[in-house]
């Protein structure tokens, strides 16, 4: 009999289930060990209530269903309320109605759904209003006194700005920056703790440090801007004690709560922390300094605001938190450099911050950590960092036992960490890096035969860490960090092959909605919406790429999970999108009026440095190819949500859009005006060719890609999609050729140059090594990295056919000299899995082998060459070798063409 691994809820990974807000979650299962002929036929759900000593059935429903992936909650009767702990088991029935056996508990802990749930005050320190900023962290602390056997206690967090909660001295939780960052003016998040190991009998403290973080902190390039959404920090706290008897004590957020300025004396996204050892409260958030009696001089008593709005929600979010996730040690030695600075190399381009240990210096010594991603003659590279500092200071409290340093309301975009004022010698082993990024759960893996391509996505992967920071961003490290839309509308088919990130997504897609209703439905170009105060950069001018990620990145993650329901939770959000797209009504145009500035394809490498939206391929162009597939995919989700009248008009829509765009832009024979690399990529991709057209249009391709040299032509937007229009029109030893060039521009010039991560440009760091002129040059920037996903599915062979990857493709495309690869997705019903490898007989004949391994509920187009041309074969679950032999009958090299032929 098959059995199930883990049930879960929703999309919460197992470790986040504490404090979430659904009344009916969903359910999901994986099976595991199905022998040959199983089919799922039922289920059986049973839910438990646990707590004060008890652990009692609430019920149980039976469910005939092949189904295990987001079932309905099946109690309707049970909808799940504040607090509520529970917990579900499942067993599942077979082909002869006979049930296994049950599978391990799931537990779920309801958080506070309703604003009469907080019973706490809205505090802030009496000076927060007053100072000019940007203001040192305040310090809040209360005693409270336990007096009985608890049963449990929680600690509910929530706060404008960031903060970081202690109960008797002791670190509650493990998220970095809560409550995390979202478009504060509508929602804020707050965090559930379980601190019941955290209270002691009798006298016990609760202690917060509140920092101005994203919500009143500087943000924005250009100088950018403070108090965005609101003038200053504040907090509410709630911590609730439950005795066996049921009695509960609350300790939360009040005019009893005392305040003082703590050592982070500087806590600034973009300039860095300062951190004064000597300005130590000891015991601050002990009982012990409760039991010596508050000094009323440095303990003022806080000032209690009104409740925040019931405009604004206070939700649990549905995001998993930013953790520190990983430490690395200095990748060398310590580097002198030419002007005699201390530079630690940590190998890596990362997000996160440095961690000093053995810190013995004297009592108001200082050491500065100053953070670069690149060197530039031997120095630490920090013209790209912009207006951003970038460095954080220590100010030690003279301690002989040694002291230690790590920030915590600051983050950096850093490879390389320049020490000034180390007492004595630097020694490695007192310094590290914590990688700090959204805690998602990995999705995929890839490797082939070529270590410059493996390492290729690697940095595509270390590019997504670093910028899936809470919400998706453009880059870690200079003055911005923002929620760029375009970047995520080019990057979320890739991003969900790497790691599961629809939670995250889906919670920043519900704040991209409340910014569009600001913005009086054309979407922001970054969400949150820091420009919203900036009359120069909100633009509030409908913007192509960008504000289609409403429609793509819903539809991605369908593709991705098969839930419906991100379909369901956006579709007003990307309807007041299409409605907002601005068409000249007059002469009844069904593509974009031609006035709007677009950034389409941005960055191309022709486009000069400092404006990088004069890209040779036509703006407007690529703005009506974008608008095409918006309307294809609207029609497709209409449908699905059963909206057949909105399904026929962008059906129609989408038919007339086409009509007039090959009026306009393409010839008979699939020459498009815009004659570029990016153009014919996106025209094959989106579909908007005939037939005869598209094979004409992917020979076009080819030819301006060998007159290229086989370097790269294309920006943004035609970026994702030229190796895949390549393979799609039968040149994908092209696309291969393109893939290993490794001269300037091309994906593997910034691994031979050295990089760790994706750059935004592709050539962020000149041949010469010196930095892009160009005063916008990252080092970390995920846009460009979207290539992983042609790997996974073409050189690997891997691809999800139907959404939530219930019917797969496994068709390894042979060419170039690759001689194996492999991939391998943790999707719903399981991993899937291919990997195949080349071997030449001493005959001269040469073999491929592919294994397969399919997850139960999951079948597999395996498709291999042969000798007629292709051989396919349908499996369902199970683990599957193949054996053929092949022929590299094929064009290789593929050679370059003169510019002029
Ligand atoms: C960001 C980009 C973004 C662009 C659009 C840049 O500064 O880093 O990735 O999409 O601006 O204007």
């Amino acid at each position: 009999m098959a059995s199930i691994a883990g049930v879960e809820f929703e999309h919460y990974l197992p470790a986040n289930t504490t404090g979430v807000q659904e009344t009916a979650p969903r359910l999901s299962w994986k099976i595991v060990d199905a022998p040959k002929n199983f089919v799922q036929t039922g289920y059986e759900v049973e839910l438990r209530e646990y707590g004060l000593g008890s652990d009692v059935s609430l019920s149980t429903a039976t469910v005939d269903s092949s189904s295990s992936h987001l079932v309905p909650w099946p109690f309707p009767n049970n909808k799940l309320h504040s607090r509520q702990r529970i917990s579900v088991r499942i067993r599942i029935k077979d082909e002869h109605h006979v049930f296994g056996n049950w599978s391990e508990a799931s537990h779920l802990e309801i958080g506070l759904l309703s604003r009469d749930d907080w019973v706490c005050q809205r505090i802030t320190a009496p000076w927060a209003a007053e100072l000019p900023g940007p203001n040192p962290e305040d310090l809040f602390r209360k005693g409270f006194h336990v007096s009985g056997s608890v049963e449990k206690a929680r600690l509910y967090v929530t706060a404008q700005g960031v903060y970081e909660a202690e109960i008797n001295g002791r670190i509650v939780g493990d998220q970095f920056l809560a409550p995390g960052w979202t478009t504060y003016s509508g929602r804020i998040q707050y965090q559930t703790y379980d601190v019941t190991a955290n209270i002691t009998l009798g006298v016990n403290c609760l202690g917060i440090r509140l920092a101005e973080g994203w919500f009143c902190g500087r943000l924005g390039w250009e100088g950018g801007h403070r108090n965005i959404w609101g003038p200053h920090p504040a907090i509410m706290a709630q911590l609730e004690v439950t005795y066996v008897d049921g009695t509960v004590q609350v300790a939360g957020t009040d005019e009893s709560w005392r305040t003082a300025q703590g050592p982070v004396r500087l806590a600034e996204i973009y300039d860095g922390e300062k951190y004064n050892a000597t300005l130590e409260i000891p015991a601050w958030s002990t009982p012990t300094l409760e039991e010596k009696s508050i000094d009323e001089t440095k303990w003022a008593p806080v000032t209690v605001m009104p409740p925040i709005p019931d405009s604004i929600t206070l939700v649990a979010g549905y995001g998993e938190p930013v953790r520190r996730v990983q430490v690395l040690k200095p990748a060398g030695p310590v580097i002198v450099t030419p002007s005699g600075k201390r530079i630690i190399d940590f190998g890596q381009n990362l997000v996160g911050n440095v961690r000093l240990k053995n810190v013995r210096a004297p009592k108001g010594h200082k050491i500065t950590l100053s953070h670069a991603e690149v060197l530039e003659n031997g120095e630490l590279g920090t013209r790209p960092l912009r207006d951003c500092k970038a460095v954080d200071e220590y100010t030690a409290r003279g301690d002989p036992a040694g002291e230690t340093y790590e920030p915590r309301f600051t983050f950096h975009g850093f490879r390389y960490v320049q020490v000034d004022g180390w007492p004595g010698d630097l020694d490695t082993n007192s310094i590290e890096a914590v990688v700090c990024h959204t805690d998602m759960r990995p999705a995929g893996s890839f490797a082939c035969s070529d270590d410059l391509l493996n390492k290729l996505y690697e940095n595509v992967v270390w590019g997504m860490r670093g910028n899936f920071f809470y919400v998706p961003t453009d880059c870690p490290q200079r003055d911005e960090r923002l929620g760029w839309t375009g970047d995520i509308a080019l990057f979320v088919s890739t991003a969900v092959l790497i790691y599961h990130c629809h939670g995250m997504l889906r919670n920043w897609l519900i704040d991209l909605e409340i910014e569009q209703t600001i913005l009086n439905g054309v979407p922001p170009m970054v969400s949150p919406n820091s420009t919203l105060a900036d009359q120069k950069w909100c633009r509030k001018v409908p913007c192509a790429i960008w504000h289609d990620v409403t429609v793509i990145a819903p539809w991605t993650l369908y593709q991705e999970t098969g839930d419906v329901a991100i379909l369901a939770q956006q579709y007003r959000s990307m309807m007041t999108w299409m409605n907002v797209i601005p068409k000249n009504k007059t002469g009844a145009t069904h593509l974009w009026d031609p006035r709007p500035f677009q950034l389409a394809d941005w960055l191309d490498p022709a486009a000069p440095p400092d404006q990088p939206w004069k890209s040779h391929t036509d703006n407007k162009m690529m703005a009506n190819m974008f608008l095409i597939q918006s309307l294809d995919l609207m029609a497709k989700i209409s449908a699905l949500l059963g909206k057949e009248s909105e399904s026929r008009h962008f059906t129609q829509e989408s038919e007339a859009a086409r009509d007039e765009f090959h009026d306009e832009y393409v010839t008979k024979n699939g020459r498009i005006v815009s004659d570029t690399q990016a153009t014919y990529a996106v025209a094959i991709c989106f579909n908007i060719l005939k037939p005869e057209q598209r094979a004409r249009a992917g020979e076009r391709l080819v030819e301006l890609v060998r007159k290229n040299n086989l370097r790269i032509a294309t920006g943004f937007a035609g970026t994702p999609f030229l190796c895949e229009a390549l393979a799609a029109t039968g040149h994908v030893n092209v696309a291969y050729a393109m893939l290993l060039e490794k001269e300037c521009p091309s994906w593997l010039y910034p691994v031979t140059m050295g990089a760790t991560t994706m750059w935004e440009r592709w050539d962020s760091m000149l041949p010469d090594g010196s930095i892009n002129p160009g005063e916008m040059t990252s080092f970390n920037h995920y846009a460009f990295g979207a290539v992983a996903k042609f790997m996974y599915e073409r050189l690997a062979g891997l691809q999800r056919v139907e959404p939530g990857w219930t019917r797969c493709r496994v068709a390894p495309a042979i060419g170039a000299e690759f001689t194996s690869a492999s991939a391998s997705h943790l999707t719903p019903n399981g991993t899937i899995s291919c990997s195949w490898k080349t071997s030449v007989a001493s005959t001269g004949v040469e073999t491929l082998e592919l294994d397969v391994s399919v997850p139960y509920g999951t079948t597999a187009e395996v498709v291999l060459p042969s000798e007629d041309g292709e051989h396919a074969e349908v499996v369902g679950a199970g683990n599957w070798s193949f054996r053929t032999p092949i022929r590299r009958d094929y064009e290789w090299p593929i050679p370059a063409l003169p510019p002029k032929s």
